[in-house]
């Protein structure tokens, strides 16, 4: 028999993000985000969709929480939609919006699940967009503001807080890649924004610790740390620069190790770094959130614009084409254990998972109920290996799925369903697949197969 055993005080939980499942994208005084004028663009979000009505979770939150309650999850990890506490980015704030997520996580706690909130994830409001977005450093300051008082207004009823979502993504995704808002193909804004990013985490956490609050505060990275197809020198090399490129050069200054020198040499000074600004970044925090979903092989290629590129592999892929390498969350965790040993004095940052999932075709059956094997074996696998890690000494403190509903997914908008509970667009109606009771067993102590 296989067995999952974790910790008595581990802690089990879902994760979803504000643009995702909120929905009442005008209701409750609701700014614009990036991503409402983002998925108006023709051609970028799937079927020209857009998450105004989502999950509706604004009006459900109590319903989403009785369900987490009933699968055993003690805590959930939600996302602050900055345009719901400053409509207009800075200025003034919105009392509803405030309201709402005090109600949330009262709720939470009427249920025993605690409370871990992150302030960006990832819908800026618009008219900071307008303003130059996170390639402005104009941005560091809006976000310090609506981080205070996000701190201030909801510092009792938060239990953790992260201050960003996956930095790799905003900057590149948003700012190189053009896939996610705002949109934009410019590797100079893409810097920018990556400096930016680390710079609103640190002035977030800096403000953070005079407020007397207690709660753990840190950050969620998706670390892309690739194996080498090959062991060639040459893959290996290739290997390392993806590592650089994509996840040192947001890990390392906050952990207060400086910028990577392949980014400041090759790069030439394009980080807009200015004096004390490495300071600012590298605050002490509390623990390292890691999101992690799949992992790629690379190979030198001389070619292509850094140099490296990603190659076949064999193993099967979820709805997003990733490929399921547990080896990959393994390697991950290893890494940032070995990196944050001793930094900020402390001998091991507890690590969480933040975010872990599958995506799959999830359609209910004739009996009513979604039997959502693959999933399932993705989530014993990667759960296998933190139990592996755990035993091993490393300082696994915690593990969110993502997620708690089908969503919306960015780009792909309604096309791709994570959630352990599946959502009817047309009623809303939730319905907790096989994967939730999977959940439940494991929870309880009953994870066995
Ligand atoms: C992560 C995002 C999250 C979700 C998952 C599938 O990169 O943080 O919002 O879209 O991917």
């Amino acid at each position: 028999m296989n067995r999952l055993v974790f910790p008595k005080d581990f802690i089990w939980g879902t994760a979803t993000a504000s643009y995702q499942v909120e929905g009442a994208g005008h209701e409750g005084g609701r700014g614009e985000s990036i991503w409402d004028t983002f998925s108006r663009k023709p051609g970028v979000v799937y079927a020209g969709e857009n998450g105004e009505i989502a999950c509706d979770q604004y009006h459900r939150y109590a319903e989403d929480t009785a369900l987490m309650a009933e699968f055993g999850f003690n805590s959930y990890r939600f996302s602050i939609a900055w345009p719901r506490i400053i409509p207009a980015g800075t200025g003034k704030v919105n009392p509803e919006g405030i309201a709402y997520y005090r109600r949330l996580c009262e709720e939470l706690h009427k249920h025993g699940i605690s409370a871990c909130a992150t302030i960006y994830h990832w819908d800026l409001p618009q008219p900071l967009e307008d303003a130059g977005g996170w390639a402005s450093r104009s941005i560091v300051n809006a976000f310090e503001e609506y981080a205070k008082i996000c701190f201030r207004e909801l510092g009792d009823v938060v239990d953790r807080w992260i201050t960003i979502n996956e930095p790799l993504c905003i900057a590149y995704l948003g700012y190189l890649h053009g896939m996610h808002a705002p949109g934009i193909c410019d590797l100079q804004k893409a810097l920018n924004a990556a400096h930016h990013v680390n710079m609103a985490h640190g002035v977030a956490v800096k403000a953070y610790r005079k407020t007397g609050l207690t709660a753990p505060i840190g950050i969620t990275w998706n670390p892309v740390t690739p194996r080498p197809a090959t062991n060639s020198p040459a893959d290996k090399k290739a290997a390392k620069i993806a590592r650089t490129l994509e996840t040192e050069v947001f890990v390392f200054p906050c952990l207060g190790k400086g910028y990577p020198e392949l980014v400041t040499k090759d790069f030439k000074g394009s980080l807009p770094i200015k004096s004390g600004d490495l300071e600012t970044i590298a605050q002490p925090i509390d623990f390292i959130g890691i999101n992690y979903y799949f992992e790629n092989p690379v190979s030198a290629d001389k070619k292509a614009r850094f140099k490296y590129c990603n190659r076949p592999f064999w193993q099967d892929t979820t709805d997003m084409g990733w490929p399921i390498v547990p080896g990959g969350l393994e390697r991950q965790l290893k890494w940032f254990a070995e990196i944050s040993k001793g930094v900020f004095g402390k001998t091991d940052i507890p690590l969480f998972i933040t975010e872990n999932g599958y995506a799959g075709k999830d359609e209910i059956g004739p009996d009513g109920r979604i039997h959502d094997r693959d999933r399932i074996e993705y989530l014993k696998q990667h759960l296998s290996v933190c139990a592996d890690l755990i035993k091993d000494g490393l300082n696994i403190k915690g593990y969110y799925v993502w997620s708690l509903l089908d969503n919306f997914e960015w780009a792909c908008a309604y096309t791709k369903r994570f959630g352990i509970v599946h959502v009817d667009y047309n009623t809303q109606k939730r319905t907790p697949k096989d994967s939730a009771y999977f959940f439940r067993d494991v929870i309880a102590g009953f994870g066995e197969w």
